[in-house]
C-alpha cells in the first residue's frame, strides 16, 4: 500500500507514544482501586496472567490491523473487510473512547486540584481535616472538580487542536523516568511504615476464596484498560508506525513496563493503607486519600507531592490525548469535518459527560444506573464490557478473515525479524483469547452456573 501518511520519527518515538498512551491513571489510580475492591492478591495474580496471555496477543493483533491497513479504527475494518459489519468493532471503540474520557477527565482534574492544594499548602496544613474528609469535601463540591475537569479537557483540546503531541512525547522522555523514580521512593517509604507487612500480605498472598466471577471480570477489564486495548486506540497509533517498527518487541515491552508500574503502585499504596488504617475498598478515592499520608512522612513533603501530582497529570494527559485523538480523527476523516471543529465537538461532549460524572459524587449521588453512580456506570460499561468485547471481536476478525501468510509477513516485517512463537500466538489469538473472554462474560452473567446445574 503506497501512501504518504505521517509516521513516527524514530524507534524511541514509537515506544514513547505507545507507553504514554498506555501508562496513565490506569496503572497508578485504577489498579490499586480495583485491587482494593476485589479482595487483594488473588486479583493481582489473575491480572498478571491476563496481561501476559490476553494482553500481549490482543495488542499484537491491534498493531497488525493498524499498520497493515494504515487508517483509523473504523476505516481499518472497512478497508480490510469492505461492505461487512466488522466496522462495528470500530464504532464500539469510538464510543468507548468517548465514554472513558467522560470519567477519566474527572480523575485527571483531581490530580490538578492536588497540584493546586500542594502549591497553596492547604493540603498539608488544614487543622482538624484529615485527607479522607478533605477529599470528600472536595469531590462532593458542585463546582470545584468540574472546574478542574474543564481545565484538563482544555489542555487535551489544546494539544490535539494545535498538534503539539510531538513536544509532549519528547517531554515524557524525561518525565516518565522521573515518575518512575518517585514511585520507587514512595514504595520504600511505604514499606518502612509501621504495620506495612499487613499491606504486603494483602497485595501478594492470594486468598483464593475471594476469587469470584466479578473479580475475574474486573481483572480482565483492568488488563484491557491499562493496556489501552479493545477500542482501537492502538490500531490508530500503529497506523503511524514505520515499516521497520518491531511490533512484537513493542508489545511485550509496553506490557512489561505497564505491569511493572502497576505493581509498584500497589507496593506504594497498600502498606500505607494498612499503616494508616484506611479501608482498602475505599473505592475511586483510594489513591487520593492514601498518598498525602505517605508524602507527609517524607522530608520536603510538599516538594515530592508537587512533583508527583504534576507528573501524574502529565501521564494522564498522554492518555487523554490518545483517547481524544481516536474520536477526533474518526469524525475528521469520516465526516469531512475540519480537525478543529471535530476536536471541539469531542471536547464539548466529553465535558458534558464529565459534569455528570463529577456530580455523581455529590449532587447526583442518588441517581444510579443498575445500582451504580454515573461515574461508576461509565467505568463499568467501558472497561468491563465494551473493551473486552471489542478485543474478543478483533481477535475473531483477524482469526477468521486474515490469511496467516499476510499476518506473518506483516508481523515479521516481511521476514526480517524472527517470530518463533508465531503458531502459539495464532493459537492464542484465534482460540484462547476469544474463548477466555467469552467464558468470563458467561460466568459473570451467571450462565455458567445454570449450565453446570443442567449437567
Ligand atoms: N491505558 C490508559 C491508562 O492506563 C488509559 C487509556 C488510554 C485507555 N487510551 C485508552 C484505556 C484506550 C482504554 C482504551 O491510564
Amino acid at each position: 500500500m503506497v501512501d504518504n501518511r505521517v509516521t513516527f520519527g524514530s524507534k524511541l518515538g514509537v515506544i514513547l507514544a505507545t507507553v504514554g498512551c498506555a501508562v496513565g491513571l490506569g496503572s497508578i489510580w485504577r489498579f490499586p482501586y480495583m485491587l482494593g475492591t476485589n479482595g487483594g492478591a488473588a486479583f493481582l495474580l489473575i491480572y498478571i496472567l491476563f496481561m501476559i496471555f490476553l494482553g500481549i496477543p490482543v495488542m499484537v493483533t491491534e498493531f497488525f490491523i493498524g499498520r497493515y491497513s494504515r487508517s483509523n479504527t473504523v476505516g481499518s475494518f472497512k478497508k480490510m473487510a469492505p461492505g461487512t459489519k466488522w466496522c462495528w468493532i470500530g464504532y464500539n471503540g469510538i464510543l468507548a473512547a468517548f465514554l472513558i474520557l467522560g470519567f477519566y477527565a474527572v480523575v485527571s482534574g483531581w490530580t490538578l486540584e492536588y497540584v493546586w492544594q500542594t502549591v497553596n499548602s492547604s493540603l498539608y496544613s488544614t487543622p482538624g481535616v484529615d485527607f479522607t474528609t478533605g477529599f470528600d469535601n472536595f469531590s462532593s463540591n458542585a463546582l470545584r472538580p468540574i472546574f478542574w475537569t474543564a481545565v484538563f479537557i482544555g489542555l487535551t483540546h489544546f494539544v490535539i487542536a494545535s498538534g503539539v503531541e510531538k513536544g509532549i512525547e519528547r517531554a515524557s522522555k524525561i518525565m516518565m523516568p522521573l515518575l518512575f523514580f518517585i514511585l520507587v521512593v514512595m514504595c520504600v517509604r511505604s514499606v518502612t511504615l509501621p504495620n506495612a507487612e499487613a499491606g504486603l500480605v494483602y497485595l501478594f498472598k492470594p486468598d483464593f476464596s475471594k476469587l469470584t466471577s466479578s473479580v475475574v471480570l474486573s481483572a480482565v477489564g483492568q488488563a484491557f484498560f491499562s493496556l489501552s486495548l479493545g477500542m482501537g486506540c492502538l490500531i490508530t497509533y500503529s497506523s503511524y508506525f514505520g515499516k521497520d517498527t518491531n511490533m512484537l518487541a513493542t508489545a511485550w515491552q509496553v506490557t512489561i513496563i505497564n505491569t511493572f508500574v502497576a505493581v509498584l503502585a500497589g507496593i506504594m499504596i497498600f502498606p500505607a493503607v494498612f499503616s494508616f488504617g484506611i479501608a482498602p475498598s475505599a473505592g475511586a478515592q483510594l489513591v487520593f486519600i492514601t498518598l498525602p499520608n505517605v508524602f507527609e512522612q517524607l522530608p520536603f513533603s510538599s516538594l515530592w507531592s508537587l512533583i508527583f501530582y504534576i507528573l501524574l497529570a502529565m501521564a494522564a494527559l498522554t492518555s487523554t490525548i490518545s483517547l481524544h485523538e481516536v474520536v477526533t480523527a474518526y469524525i475528521h476523516e469520516e465526516f469531512r469535518m475540519t480537525r478543529k471543529r471535530a476536536a471541539w465537538l469531542v471536547s464539548i461532549g466529553v465535558f458534558i459527560l464529565g459534569i455528570l460524572s463529577s456530580l455523581s459524587f455529590g449532587l447526583l449521588k442518588e441517581f444510579t444506573i443498575g445500582g451504580l453512580i454515573f461515574f461508576d456506570a461509565l467505568d463499568y460499561l467501558t472497561a468491563k464490557i465494551m473493551l473486552p468485547l471489542g478485543g474478543m471481536l478483533t481477535c475473531i476478525f483477524v482469526g477468521t478473515r486474515v490469511d496467516k501468510k499476510i499476518l506473518k509477513a506483516e508481523l515479521t516485517n516481511e521476514g526480517t525479524i524472527k517470530f518463533r512463537l508465531f503458531f502459539i500466538y495464532v493459537f492464542f489469538m484465534k482460540y484462547v483469547s476469544p474463548i477466555a473472554i467469552g467464558i468470563v462474560f458467561l460466568n459473570e452473567l451467571g450462565l455458567l452456573d445454570q449450565l453446570k446445574k443442567l449437567f
